[in-house]
């Protein structure tokens, strides 16, 4: 977790109500006295995502940065499961969410007097999941006074480069490769996106997370599917590139992963054979995204390729991409590895752009479980 400067304990006070913390764990020091804009000089803004099965919170500011950041990963809790249990997740956002959003602050040196807004994710995901994090974002904002708003997950993901030293500036094409989504996205600014193609049956973590299980990897799979490629040898099992011989930008890859079981039923693999077909399977999706990804840049004229979503934490797919994209004088940006998978920075750093950019929303909870991002518009100004 990043770490802020020493400073005043936050407290979780109501506007106008003297001293009646919202939580009563243990926080000393002051609630906050309705604020006014003078006391407020940066523009900094809480943000929360609980869409899925990580809890996490963060404080962004714009001349700052990123002043502090937490995540919690729910891996123990479902793994037994093989997947996400919705409940399961809903009941432990509820329990982590606010102790982490004290954490935060704290960290960041940072009161509720301090801050310009909440912003969290509202969509797409789990809706007890979702709601959670909305319920606990209206009431920290009602209570301390802040606007609100309700960030689309997949747009945090596009804009998450822009947390690095060095961001990409707008225009440029976004890879989105999680595990509930792949897709090509031209991004001309915030709010400003045109779907190019998209998976049209498994997500590429997706592919990933189903085939590690078949090779017993446990879940999700996908990073210790890639390590395990980087013993096998490449070649040794042909998968199909599936889509690549036809135009368009859309992906397939639920084809891949029942070659990967077929392979494993013809005979009973050693570990090295494992690893090699772990290999072939790696290879066949990331040169299908390479592929893709250039086509998509080539189709744009855009010089720029964010890649963003879990399996950008992908090694081999992060060094095929820099190769290709600099052969074509393209640059590819990521976001640090902790930020390829679900957090709240991002969501703080998109929410705020939004506050920025004058975007208000009066107080309800909004979660959609389904959220097409192309319905998404830009921010007043
Ligand atoms: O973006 P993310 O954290 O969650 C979603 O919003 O879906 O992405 C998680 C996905 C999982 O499917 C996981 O297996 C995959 O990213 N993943 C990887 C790697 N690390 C995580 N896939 C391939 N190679 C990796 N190194
Ligand atoms: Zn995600």
């Amino acid at each position: 977790m990043t770490s802020g400067p020493e400073s005043k304990t936050p407290g979780f006070g109501l506007p106008g109500s003297g001293e009646r913390p919202l939580s009563q764990g243990g926080i000393s020091g002051r609630t906050w006295p309705p604020g006014e804009e003078g006391l407020r000089p940066h523009f900094r803004v809480l943000g929360i995502e609980s869409s899925c099965d990580e809890t996490a919170a963060a404080v962004w500011d714009a001349e700052a940065g990123l002043l502090a950041h937490e995540v919690f990963s729910q891996f123990d809790l479902h793994r037994a499961f093989g997947g996400v249990v919705p409940e399961l997740a809903s009941r432990d956002h509820i329990r982590r969410l606010l102790p982490m959003v004290r954490t935060v602050l704290e960290a960041a040196g940072t009161t509720p007097a301090d801050l310009r807004g909440v912003a969290y994710t509202a969509g797409p995901g789990l809706i007890g999941a979702l709601m959670v994090g909305a319920a606990v974002a209206e009431s920290l904002a009602y209570a301390w006074g802040v606007p609100v708003i309700g960030v689309h997950h997949l747009e945090g993901h596009l804009l998450a480069p822009m947390l690095e030293p060095e961001p990409p500036a707008f225009p440029f094409v976004a890879l989105l490769v999680s595990g509930g989504h792949t897709m090509l996205v031209d991004v001309e600014g915030v709010g400003r996106y045109r779907i190019l193609g998209e998976s049209l049956d498994d997500a590429a973590g997706e592919a990933f997370d189903k085939t590690a299980k078949l090779l017993g990897l446990g879940y999700p799979g996908g990073a210790a599917l890639a390590a395990l490629a980087e013993q096998g040898r490449g070649g040794r099992y042909d998968f199909p590139r599936p889509m690549l011989d036809r135009p368009g930008l859309d992906f397939s890859f639920s084809g891949l992963k029942t070659a990967a079981m077929l392979a494993l039923r013809e005979r009973p693999l050693d570990e090295q054979a494992r690893a090699d077909l772990a290999r072939g399977f790696e290879d066949a999706v990331v040169d299908t995204l390479v592929a893709k990804a250039l086509r998509a840049l080539e189709a744009t004229g855009r010089r720029a390729l964010v890649v963003a979503g879990g399996v950008g934490a992908n090694r081999r797919l992060r060094s095929r991409l820099a190769e290709a994209a600099a052969a074509r004088g393209a640059r590819v940006y990521y976001p640090r590895p902790g930020f390829c998978t679900d957090n709240a920075a991002m969501i703080a750093l998109a929410g705020g752009l939004r506050l920025q950019g004058g975007e208000r929303a009066g107080l309800a909870l909004r979660a959609r479980a389904r959220w097409p991002l192309d319905e998404l518009a830009p921010p007043p100004h």
